[in-house]
């Protein structure tokens, strides 16, 4: 294997195996401190409003929560915090703009379903801004479906669409999902 590296006992390690990406091997692990200067400057590229480093810090040590990187070659490519336990809030998700489509947010998201699960959650839900196309297909590729509108949610004054979806729920056919 071309990038062999230790994993650490709570990591999951994924070969991605799509056949049109570059990532060939990536290693989903929990966020830690060292990682929230490289976590902060995709925040701040990628979020008009982005989080400020105090709430990956808390969310890093949150008892019920989950706050995971994918990392490639030792670089930090995206990364995913969520919390909860009955209901788990998808709170953060988001991929470096260069590395999108090669399946990173897919496995995120797949480990906080897999976290969601575990919790023995009845359901995940997020908020996303209505605009935001793409991230509302990947989700509802994933199964989650618009639940209601947040109006005003966001601070230019755009509503945000909570999307949800039941833990134990199989994601629907593609050709079932409108974007
Ligand atoms: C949403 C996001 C996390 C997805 O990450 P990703 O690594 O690209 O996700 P994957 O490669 O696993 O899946 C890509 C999916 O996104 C969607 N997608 C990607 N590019 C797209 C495009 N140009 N047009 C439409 N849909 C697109 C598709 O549903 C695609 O699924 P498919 O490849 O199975 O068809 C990423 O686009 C991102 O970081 N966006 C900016 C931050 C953000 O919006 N976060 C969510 C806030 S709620």
């Amino acid at each position: 294997m071309s990038c062999q590296r230790v994993v650490l006992a709570r990591q999951a390690r994924f070969d991605t195996g799509r056949a049109h990406g570059i990532i060939s091997c990536m290693t989903i692990r929990p966020m830690t401190e060292d990682d929230l200067d490289r976590v902060m400057e995709l925040e701040r590229a990628i979020f008009a409003s982005p989080w400020r480093r105090s709430f990956f810090l808390s969310d890093i040590n949150r008892p019920q929560g989950l706050s995971l990187v994918a990392e490639d070659e030792g670089v930090v490519l995206g990364y995913a915090v969520a919390w909860g336990t009955q209901e788990v809030h998808l709170a953060n998700l988001a991929v470096c703009e260069g590395e999108r489509g090669k399946g990173i947010g897919g496995r995120l998201l797949d480990e906080v379903i897999a976290f969601a699960s575990r919790s023995k959650a009845e359901s995940i839900y997020l908020e996303v801004r209505v605009s935001n196309t793409i991230a509302r297909k990947f989700y509802s590729e994933r199964g989650f479906v618009p639940t209601y509108m947040r109006k005003g949610y966001y601070e230019n004054g755009e509503d945000a669409v909570i999307m949800e979806r039941e833990v134990d729920s199989e994601p629907r056919p593609k050709s079932e999902v409108r974007s």
